[in-house]
Protein backbone atom coordinates (compact mmCIF):
# COMPACT_ATOMS: atom_id res chain seq x y z
CA UNK A 1 0.00 0.00 0.00
CA UNK A 2 1.28 3.66 -0.94
CA UNK A 3 1.90 5.77 1.96
CA UNK A 4 0.08 8.72 2.19
CA UNK A 5 1.52 12.54 2.13
CA UNK A 6 3.37 12.92 5.69
CA UNK A 7 1.29 14.44 8.16
CA UNK A 8 2.77 18.00 9.85
CA UNK A 9 3.93 17.07 13.22
CA UNK A 10 1.81 18.59 16.00
CA UNK A 11 3.32 19.98 19.14
CA UNK A 12 0.90 19.03 21.32
CA UNK A 13 -0.27 21.68 24.03
CA UNK A 14 2.54 24.15 23.28
CA UNK A 15 0.97 26.62 20.15
CA UNK A 16 -1.01 28.17 23.20
CA UNK A 17 2.00 30.09 24.14
CA UNK A 18 3.17 32.92 22.87
CA UNK A 19 6.30 34.44 22.70
CA UNK A 20 7.89 37.21 25.30
CA UNK A 21 7.35 40.29 23.50
CA UNK A 22 3.66 40.93 23.10
CA UNK A 23 4.05 42.03 18.99
CA UNK A 24 7.28 39.49 19.44
CA UNK A 25 6.89 36.33 17.13
CA UNK A 26 5.00 33.12 18.20
CA UNK A 27 7.68 30.98 20.43
CA UNK A 28 6.25 26.99 20.17
CA UNK A 29 8.66 26.13 23.25
CA UNK A 30 8.71 28.60 25.97
CA UNK A 31 12.08 28.61 27.84
CA UNK A 32 12.61 27.00 31.19
CA UNK A 33 16.14 28.05 32.97
CA UNK A 34 17.41 26.09 35.93
CA UNK A 35 19.17 29.12 37.51
CA UNK A 36 21.62 27.76 40.44
CA UNK A 37 22.76 24.01 39.37
CA UNK A 38 23.17 21.82 36.51
CA UNK A 39 21.50 18.79 36.64
CA UNK A 40 17.83 18.58 34.80
CA UNK A 41 18.20 14.95 34.60
CA UNK A 42 14.70 14.73 36.88
CA UNK A 43 13.24 17.77 35.35
CA UNK A 44 13.80 16.92 32.16
CA UNK A 45 11.27 14.29 31.35
CA UNK A 46 8.58 15.90 32.92
CA UNK A 47 9.02 19.16 30.61
CA UNK A 48 10.74 17.52 27.31
CA UNK A 49 7.56 17.24 25.68
CA UNK A 50 6.29 21.29 26.35
CA UNK A 51 9.83 23.47 26.72
CA UNK A 52 13.72 23.83 26.22
CA UNK A 53 15.29 23.17 29.65
CA UNK A 54 18.72 25.46 30.36
CA UNK A 55 21.03 25.54 32.92
CA UNK A 56 22.80 28.36 34.13
CA UNK A 57 24.73 27.52 37.03
CA UNK A 58 24.76 31.06 37.94
CA UNK A 59 25.36 32.17 41.73
CA UNK A 60 23.85 35.91 40.96
CA UNK A 61 21.76 37.38 38.00
CA UNK A 62 25.33 38.98 36.51
CA UNK A 63 26.35 35.22 35.57
CA UNK A 64 23.08 34.41 33.60
CA UNK A 65 22.98 34.00 30.01
CA UNK A 66 21.62 36.74 27.85
CA UNK A 67 19.54 34.36 26.30
CA UNK A 68 17.81 33.77 29.73
CA UNK A 69 17.24 37.08 30.56
CA UNK A 70 15.38 38.08 27.36
CA UNK A 71 13.72 34.77 26.92
CA UNK A 72 12.75 32.60 29.78
CA UNK A 73 9.13 32.37 30.88
CA UNK A 74 10.32 30.17 33.56
CA UNK A 75 12.79 29.91 36.56
CA UNK A 76 13.74 27.17 38.58
CA UNK A 77 15.93 27.86 41.44
CA UNK A 78 17.56 26.40 44.74
CA UNK A 79 18.75 28.35 47.68
CA UNK A 80 21.87 29.67 46.22
CA UNK A 81 21.20 32.41 44.11
CA UNK A 82 18.91 35.91 45.31
CA UNK A 83 16.23 37.58 43.47
CA UNK A 84 15.45 41.13 44.51
CA UNK A 85 13.48 43.65 42.92
CA UNK A 86 16.64 44.19 40.42
CA UNK A 87 17.56 41.33 39.54
CA UNK A 88 13.78 40.49 38.80
CA UNK A 89 13.77 43.36 36.44
CA UNK A 90 16.44 41.90 34.51
CA UNK A 91 14.19 39.39 33.00
CA UNK A 92 12.14 40.30 30.16
CA UNK A 93 10.14 37.32 30.15
CA UNK A 94 9.54 35.80 33.35
CA UNK A 95 6.22 34.52 33.82
CA UNK A 96 6.67 32.63 36.49
CA UNK A 97 9.41 31.33 39.52
CA UNK A 98 9.59 28.22 41.17
CA UNK A 99 12.02 27.55 44.24
CA UNK A 100 12.99 23.89 44.43
CA UNK A 101 12.38 24.13 48.27
CA UNK A 102 10.32 25.39 50.86
CA UNK A 103 11.56 28.52 52.14
CA UNK A 104 11.33 31.55 49.22
CA UNK A 105 13.20 34.05 51.42
CA UNK A 106 15.42 34.57 48.92
CA UNK A 107 13.02 36.41 46.36
CA UNK A 108 11.58 39.44 46.26
CA UNK A 109 7.76 37.37 46.09
CA UNK A 110 6.36 40.99 46.27
CA UNK A 111 7.78 42.61 43.82
CA UNK A 112 7.78 39.90 41.43
CA UNK A 113 3.61 39.60 41.99
CA UNK A 114 3.64 43.36 41.14
CA UNK A 115 5.43 42.64 37.50
CA UNK A 116 3.37 39.60 36.88
CA UNK A 117 5.47 36.50 37.73
CA UNK A 118 4.06 34.07 40.10
CA UNK A 119 6.64 32.66 42.92
CA UNK A 120 5.88 29.19 43.57
CA UNK A 121 7.42 26.91 46.30
CA UNK A 122 7.29 23.30 46.78
CA UNK A 123 6.23 22.72 50.44
CA UNK A 124 6.13 19.29 52.11
CA UNK A 125 8.40 17.63 49.80
CA UNK A 126 11.15 16.92 53.10
CA UNK A 127 8.98 17.35 55.92
CA UNK A 128 9.88 14.08 57.47
CA UNK A 129 13.94 14.27 56.90
CA UNK A 130 13.67 17.99 58.26
CA UNK A 131 11.70 16.35 61.16
CA UNK A 132 14.08 13.57 61.59
CA UNK A 133 17.45 15.51 61.11
CA UNK A 134 15.78 18.10 64.47
CA UNK A 135 15.51 14.95 66.49
CA UNK A 136 18.86 14.00 65.57
CA UNK A 137 20.67 17.26 66.34
CA UNK A 138 18.13 17.17 69.83
CA UNK A 139 19.52 13.88 70.66
CA UNK A 140 22.78 14.75 69.93
CA UNK A 141 22.70 17.41 72.63
CA UNK A 142 21.34 16.15 75.06
CA UNK A 143 23.10 12.44 74.80
CA UNK A 144 26.72 14.00 73.50
CA UNK A 145 26.66 11.27 71.15
CA UNK A 146 28.82 13.37 68.13
CA UNK A 147 31.61 14.26 71.03
CA UNK A 148 31.71 10.88 72.49
CA UNK A 149 32.26 9.37 69.25
CA UNK A 150 34.97 11.89 68.08
CA UNK A 151 36.83 11.62 71.26
CA UNK A 152 36.56 7.64 70.78
CA UNK A 153 38.01 8.21 67.07
CA UNK A 154 40.35 10.69 68.00
CA UNK A 155 41.75 7.66 70.32
CA UNK A 156 40.69 9.10 73.96
CA UNK A 157 40.42 5.50 76.42
CA UNK A 158 37.27 6.28 78.29
CA UNK A 159 38.26 3.91 81.42
CA UNK A 160 35.28 3.33 84.79
CA UNK A 161 32.98 5.70 86.22
CA UNK A 162 35.21 8.59 86.70
CA UNK A 163 36.86 8.97 83.13
CA UNK A 164 32.87 8.67 81.72
CA UNK A 165 31.52 11.52 83.91
CA UNK A 166 34.24 13.80 82.78
CA UNK A 167 33.76 12.58 79.22
CA UNK A 168 30.09 12.69 79.09
CA UNK A 169 29.35 15.48 81.23
CA UNK A 170 26.31 17.46 80.19
CA UNK A 171 24.77 14.30 79.27
CA UNK A 172 20.87 15.17 80.00
CA UNK A 173 17.66 12.63 80.22
CA UNK A 174 14.96 14.19 77.79
CA UNK A 175 12.00 12.92 79.53
CA UNK A 176 10.46 15.12 81.48
CA UNK A 177 11.78 18.03 80.15
CA UNK A 178 9.99 20.96 78.07
CA UNK A 179 10.49 21.37 73.98
CA UNK A 180 9.75 24.71 72.86
CA UNK A 181 8.25 24.75 69.13
CA UNK A 182 8.72 28.01 67.37
CA UNK A 183 6.07 27.82 64.36
CA UNK A 184 4.16 25.44 64.30
CA UNK A 185 3.91 24.49 60.55
CA UNK A 186 4.24 20.95 58.75
CA UNK A 187 8.43 20.73 60.43
CA UNK A 188 7.24 22.27 63.73
CA UNK A 189 4.28 19.38 64.08
CA UNK A 190 5.82 16.55 62.64
CA UNK A 191 9.05 17.35 65.18
CA UNK A 192 6.22 18.32 68.12
CA UNK A 193 4.94 14.68 67.11
CA UNK A 194 8.05 12.44 67.23
CA UNK A 195 9.33 14.47 70.83
CA UNK A 196 6.48 13.45 72.28
CA UNK A 197 7.31 9.84 71.74
CA UNK A 198 10.73 10.58 73.47
CA UNK A 199 8.84 12.15 76.78
CA UNK A 200 9.45 15.55 76.26
CA UNK A 201 6.66 17.98 77.08
CA UNK A 202 6.05 19.75 74.39
CA UNK A 203 4.95 23.22 74.01
CA UNK A 204 4.84 25.92 70.69
CA UNK A 205 4.24 29.61 69.79
CA UNK A 206 3.14 30.57 66.67
CA UNK A 207 1.00 33.79 66.49
CA UNK A 208 -0.77 32.79 63.01
CA UNK A 209 -2.78 30.09 63.92
CA UNK A 210 -5.63 29.74 65.32
CA UNK A 211 -7.05 28.11 68.37
CA UNK A 212 -7.41 24.38 68.38
CA UNK A 213 -4.42 22.52 66.97
CA UNK A 214 -3.00 22.03 70.49
CA UNK A 215 -6.19 19.77 71.36
CA UNK A 216 -5.46 17.76 68.32
CA UNK A 217 -1.75 17.10 69.26
CA UNK A 218 -1.94 16.71 73.02
CA UNK A 219 0.58 19.43 73.31
CA UNK A 220 0.57 23.25 75.19
CA UNK A 221 -0.04 26.22 73.38
CA UNK A 222 1.69 29.12 74.66
CA UNK A 223 1.27 32.89 73.49
CA UNK A 224 4.28 34.77 73.52
CA UNK A 225 7.44 33.91 72.62
CA UNK A 226 8.86 34.94 75.93
CA UNK A 227 6.63 32.71 77.82
CA UNK A 228 8.03 29.95 75.32
CA UNK A 229 11.60 31.00 76.32
CA UNK A 230 10.59 30.60 79.65
CA UNK A 231 9.41 27.47 79.58
CA UNK A 232 11.83 25.65 77.61
CA UNK A 233 14.91 23.62 78.61
CA UNK A 234 15.39 23.09 74.76
CA UNK A 235 14.06 25.52 71.88
CA UNK A 236 13.98 24.68 68.31
CA UNK A 237 12.88 26.91 65.68
CA UNK A 238 10.70 26.30 62.25
CA UNK A 239 9.48 29.70 61.81
CA UNK A 240 9.98 30.63 58.09
CA UNK A 241 11.79 33.68 57.91
CA UNK A 242 9.68 37.00 57.20
CA UNK A 243 10.35 40.48 57.63
CA UNK A 244 8.91 40.28 61.37
CA UNK A 245 11.31 37.51 62.46
CA UNK A 246 14.82 38.24 61.47
CA UNK A 247 17.41 37.83 64.56
CA UNK A 248 14.45 36.76 66.22
CA UNK A 249 17.01 35.13 69.07
CA UNK A 250 19.18 37.69 69.61
CA UNK A 251 20.98 39.09 73.28
CA UNK A 252 18.34 40.57 74.58
CA UNK A 253 15.86 37.28 73.96
CA UNK A 254 18.66 34.78 74.83
CA UNK A 255 18.84 36.52 78.23
CA UNK A 256 14.48 35.74 78.32
CA UNK A 257 15.45 31.95 77.65
CA UNK A 258 16.23 29.35 80.69
CA UNK A 259 20.06 29.37 81.87
CA UNK A 260 21.45 26.33 80.23
CA UNK A 261 19.33 25.65 77.81
CA UNK A 262 19.07 24.02 74.39
CA UNK A 263 18.82 25.92 71.30
CA UNK A 264 18.48 24.22 67.42
CA UNK A 265 17.99 25.70 64.04
CA UNK A 266 16.30 23.49 61.07
CA UNK A 267 14.77 26.91 59.57
CA UNK A 268 16.86 29.80 58.81
CA UNK A 269 19.91 31.13 59.56
CA UNK A 270 18.66 34.81 59.89
CA UNK A 271 16.40 34.00 62.47
CA UNK A 272 19.70 33.50 64.82
CA UNK A 273 21.96 36.32 65.41
CA UNK A 274 24.92 34.23 65.55
CA UNK A 275 27.23 36.80 67.31
CA UNK A 276 24.83 37.06 70.31
CA UNK A 277 24.29 33.00 69.98
CA UNK A 278 28.30 32.67 70.09
CA UNK A 279 28.22 35.31 73.65
CA UNK A 280 26.05 32.96 75.14
CA UNK A 281 27.59 29.44 74.00
CA UNK A 282 31.08 31.34 75.33
CA UNK A 283 29.55 31.98 78.76
CA UNK A 284 27.29 28.91 78.98
CA UNK A 285 24.22 30.57 79.00
CA UNK A 286 23.15 28.47 76.03
CA UNK A 287 24.43 25.31 77.37
CA UNK A 288 24.39 23.71 73.29
CA UNK A 289 23.37 24.65 69.81
CA UNK A 290 22.96 22.53 66.59
CA UNK A 291 22.40 24.86 63.32
CA UNK A 292 21.50 23.01 60.41
CA UNK A 293 21.25 26.94 58.73
CA UNK A 294 23.16 29.78 58.96
CA UNK A 295 23.13 33.60 58.70
CA UNK A 296 26.00 33.35 55.74
CA UNK A 297 25.94 30.08 53.64
CA UNK A 298 27.83 28.12 53.04
CA UNK A 299 29.29 28.54 56.30
CA UNK A 300 32.97 29.26 56.95
CA UNK A 301 33.26 28.01 59.92
CA UNK A 302 37.15 29.43 60.73
CA UNK A 303 35.86 32.87 59.35
CA UNK A 304 32.46 33.17 61.35
CA UNK A 305 31.90 34.40 64.76
CA UNK A 306 30.80 30.96 66.03
CA UNK A 307 34.21 29.49 65.09
CA UNK A 308 35.39 29.49 68.60
CA UNK A 309 31.98 28.26 70.25
CA UNK A 310 32.09 25.40 72.29
CA UNK A 311 29.13 23.06 72.46
CA UNK A 312 27.74 23.27 68.97
CA UNK A 313 27.13 21.50 66.20
CA UNK A 314 26.55 22.96 62.68
CA UNK A 315 25.61 21.61 59.48
CA UNK A 316 25.03 22.38 56.31
CA UNK A 317 21.85 22.98 55.48
CA UNK A 318 21.40 19.54 54.51
CA UNK A 319 18.60 18.69 57.09
CA UNK A 320 16.08 18.00 54.44
CA UNK A 321 18.13 15.83 52.13
CA UNK A 322 17.69 12.12 51.74
CA UNK A 323 17.91 10.03 47.96
CA UNK A 324 14.12 10.11 48.31
CA UNK A 325 12.90 13.67 49.35
CA UNK A 326 15.22 15.51 46.31
CA UNK A 327 13.67 12.98 43.90
CA UNK A 328 10.51 14.25 45.06
CA UNK A 329 11.10 17.92 45.15
CA UNK A 330 12.80 18.31 41.99
CA UNK A 331 9.56 16.00 40.16
CA UNK A 332 6.95 18.42 42.52
CA UNK A 333 9.16 21.67 40.99
CA UNK A 334 8.90 20.41 37.48
CA UNK A 335 5.60 19.78 37.58
CA UNK A 336 4.86 23.05 38.90
CA UNK A 337 5.98 24.49 36.01
CA UNK A 338 4.70 22.19 33.85
CA UNK A 339 1.06 23.08 34.96
CA UNK A 340 2.49 27.06 34.33
CA UNK A 341 2.40 26.38 30.80
CA UNK A 342 -0.05 24.17 29.87
CA UNK A 343 -2.82 26.07 32.22
CA UNK A 344 -3.01 29.43 33.60
CA UNK A 345 -1.09 31.71 36.03
CA UNK A 346 -1.90 31.70 38.73
CA UNK A 347 -4.78 29.77 38.79
CA UNK A 348 -3.47 26.41 37.47
CA UNK A 349 -0.35 26.79 40.16
CA UNK A 350 -0.56 24.32 43.17
CA UNK A 351 1.45 26.22 45.64
CA UNK A 352 1.49 30.07 44.10
CA UNK A 353 3.18 32.03 47.16
CA UNK A 354 2.23 35.53 45.82
CA UNK A 355 -1.25 35.48 44.69
CA UNK A 356 -2.08 38.66 46.96
CA UNK A 357 1.23 40.73 45.21
CA UNK A 358 -0.24 39.34 41.78
CA UNK A 359 -1.08 41.41 38.95
CA UNK A 360 -1.62 39.33 35.56
CA UNK A 361 0.22 40.46 32.52
CA UNK A 362 -0.20 39.79 29.13
CA UNK A 363 0.22 36.94 27.20
CA UNK A 364 1.85 33.24 28.52
CA UNK A 365 -0.53 30.18 28.75
CA UNK A 366 -4.33 31.42 28.01
CA UNK A 367 -5.78 28.76 26.25
CA UNK A 368 -9.25 28.55 27.60
CA UNK A 369 -10.45 24.90 26.43
CA UNK A 370 -7.08 23.12 28.34
CA UNK A 371 -7.71 20.19 30.19
CA UNK A 372 -6.56 20.14 33.52
CA UNK A 373 -5.69 16.40 33.43
CA UNK A 374 -3.57 17.32 30.86
CA UNK A 375 -1.65 19.57 33.42
CA UNK A 376 -0.04 15.88 34.82
CA UNK A 377 2.78 14.52 32.68
CA UNK A 378 2.53 11.03 32.71
CA UNK A 379 5.91 11.27 35.07
CA UNK A 380 3.65 10.89 37.85
CA UNK A 381 2.05 7.85 36.70
CA UNK A 382 5.33 6.49 36.70
CA UNK A 383 6.59 6.17 33.56
CA UNK A 384 9.71 8.32 33.68
CA UNK A 385 13.68 8.90 33.14
CA UNK A 386 16.10 8.64 30.80
CA UNK A 387 15.68 11.30 28.14
CA UNK A 388 17.20 10.54 24.67
CA UNK A 389 16.62 13.62 22.52
CA UNK A 390 15.30 16.07 24.56
CA UNK A 391 16.38 19.63 23.96
CA UNK A 392 18.49 20.86 26.99
CA UNK A 393 20.36 24.05 26.82
CA UNK A 394 23.91 24.80 28.46
CA UNK A 395 23.42 28.34 29.53
CA UNK A 396 26.56 28.20 31.63
CA UNK A 397 28.86 30.83 31.20
CA UNK A 398 32.34 29.48 31.71
CA UNK A 399 35.29 31.39 30.62
CA UNK A 400 36.36 29.60 27.55
CA UNK A 401 32.71 30.17 26.12
CA UNK A 402 31.03 33.19 27.87
CA UNK A 403 29.02 33.97 25.06
CA UNK A 404 28.65 30.21 23.54
CA UNK A 405 25.34 28.55 23.60
CA UNK A 406 26.11 25.43 23.25
CA UNK A 407 23.18 22.61 22.42
CA UNK A 408 23.27 19.20 24.37
CA UNK A 409 21.05 16.31 24.57
CA UNK A 410 20.76 13.58 27.03
CA UNK A 411 24.15 11.88 26.12
CA UNK A 412 26.29 15.02 25.09
CA UNK A 413 26.78 17.90 23.26
CA UNK A 414 25.23 18.30 19.92
CA UNK A 415 26.62 21.95 18.22
N1 LIG B 1 17.04 22.94 56.90
C1 LIG B 1 16.39 22.50 55.86
O1 LIG B 1 16.91 21.70 55.10
C2 LIG B 1 14.98 22.96 55.63
C3 LIG B 1 14.16 22.26 54.72
C4 LIG B 1 12.83 22.65 54.57
C5 LIG B 1 12.34 23.73 55.27
N2 LIG B 1 13.19 24.42 56.09
C6 LIG B 1 12.70 25.57 56.84
O2 LIG B 1 11.96 25.08 57.94
C7 LIG B 1 11.00 26.07 58.34
C8 LIG B 1 9.64 25.42 58.51
O3 LIG B 1 9.20 24.89 57.30
P1 LIG B 1 7.67 24.45 57.16
O4 LIG B 1 7.54 23.75 55.86
O5 LIG B 1 7.22 23.77 58.40
O6 LIG B 1 6.99 25.89 57.08
P2 LIG B 1 5.45 26.23 57.37
O7 LIG B 1 5.17 27.43 56.55
O8 LIG B 1 4.59 25.02 57.22
O9 LIG B 1 5.44 26.62 58.93
C9 LIG B 1 6.01 27.78 59.42
C10 LIG B 1 5.20 28.19 60.64
O10 LIG B 1 5.88 29.25 61.29
C11 LIG B 1 4.91 30.17 61.78
N3 LIG B 1 5.55 31.45 62.05
C12 LIG B 1 5.89 32.43 61.18
N4 LIG B 1 6.50 33.45 61.83
C13 LIG B 1 6.52 33.09 63.14
C14 LIG B 1 7.03 33.72 64.30
N5 LIG B 1 7.60 34.92 64.26
N6 LIG B 1 6.90 33.07 65.48
C15 LIG B 1 6.32 31.86 65.56
N7 LIG B 1 5.82 31.21 64.48
C16 LIG B 1 5.92 31.83 63.29
C17 LIG B 1 3.85 30.19 60.71
O11 LIG B 1 2.60 30.63 61.21
C18 LIG B 1 3.80 28.71 60.29
O12 LIG B 1 2.83 27.98 61.01
C19 LIG B 1 11.06 27.15 57.26
O13 LIG B 1 11.89 28.19 57.72
C20 LIG B 1 11.73 26.47 56.11
O14 LIG B 1 12.41 27.41 55.29
C21 LIG B 1 14.48 24.05 56.29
Amino acid sequence: MQAGPKKARLEPNTMSIRGPHPNGPIQPRPLVALLDGRDCSIEMPILKDVATVAFCDAQSTHEIHEKVLNEAVGALMWHTINLNKEDLDKFKSLRVIIRIGSGYDNVDVKAAGEMGIAVCNVPGYGVEEVADSTLCLILNLYRRTYWLANMVREGKKINGPEQLRDAAQGSARIRGDTLGIVGLGRVGTAVALRAKVFGFNVIFYDPYLTDGIEKSLGITRVYTLQELLFQSDCVSLHCNLNEHNHHLINDYTIKQMRPGAFLINTARGGLVDEVALAAALKDGRIRAAALDVQENEPLVFASSSLKDCPNLICTPHSAFYSEQSVTELREMAAGEVRRAILGRIPESLRNCVNKEYFTPTTTWATSTDFDERSLEHPVFLKLRRHVKCAALLDLCPRPSQKHGLERWTGSGRVD
